[in-house]
């Protein structure tokens, strides 16, 4: 067992029977979704899943998870995700896998958000390029306005296109160096014109289950 395994492990032991579910996009998200499928099978666990991409939808449609929409559950009991960074104070940046605004839809109807990382993505302070979802009329406005807020975006490419989200829009990996502020600054990202959505996830993740090399351990906000 890997270090996303041993993370997964640990945050799908908090899901309940009877919960609606957020079902996270990613590699350790995917691997969380075999966990909730295998307890499903053999303990009986009766739970219905919101998923955050369509990738993560036929994936729990394969592995026979109960599905369910915003529309017909728009109260979330918990949500289980991956990220690509997190800080000390449990900010997070999250959509290098594209799925960031469903991700932060599901985990904003969330009544707990359940981060799982391998320690590899701790950091003190968040570094990483942020992922900005962008409506393709508005991406030169979006570019403009990245770059007068001190960022530096670069168009997400797929094969040499413009990668295209799950909701037809783009994704500009956004560099801003060390970000001491990520509320100020997803703010600022926020207001943006063309800007649908974005990878900086603040004020919104309860516990970071994280695994290590033999085991995995909870820090809760
Ligand atoms: C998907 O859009 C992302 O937010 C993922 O949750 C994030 O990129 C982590 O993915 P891995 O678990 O594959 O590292």
């Amino acid at each position: 067992m890997d270090a996303k395994e041993r993370a997964a492990r640990s945050a799908v032991a908090q899901v309940a029977s009877g919960q609606v579910v957020g079902l996270g996009t990613g590699s350790t998200a995917s691997r969380a979704l075999q966990v909730l499928a295998d307890r499903i099978r053999d303990e009986g666990l009766e739970v219905i899943g919101v998923p955050t991409s369509r990738a993560t939808e036929e994936e729990s449609r394969r592995l026979g998870i109960p599905l369910t929409t915003l529309e017909e559950h728009p109260v979330v009991d918990l949500a289980f995700d991956g990220a690509d960074q997190v800080d000390a104070r449990l900010a997070a940046i999250k959509g290098y896998g594209g799925a960031l605004l469903r991700e932060k839809i599901v985990a904003r109807c969330a009544k707990r958000l359940l981060i799982m990382v391998d320690a590899s993505k701790l950091a003190e302070t968040l570094h990483l390029a942020v992922p900005v979802e962008v409506l393709p009329f508005g991406l030169g406005a979006a570019r403009h306005h990245l770059e007068r807020i001190g960022g530096q975006p670069r168009l997400r490419l797929r094969q040499g296109a413009p990668y295209l989200t799950d909701n037809g829009n783009q994704i500009f990996d956004a560099d801003f160096g060390e970000i001491r502020d990520p509320g100020a600054l997803a703010a600022r990202i926020a207001e943006l014109p063309g800007v649908v959505g974005h990878g900086l996830f603040v004020d919104l993740v309860d516990e970071v289950h994280v695994g290590e090399a033999d085991c995995a351990r909870v820090v809760r906000r």
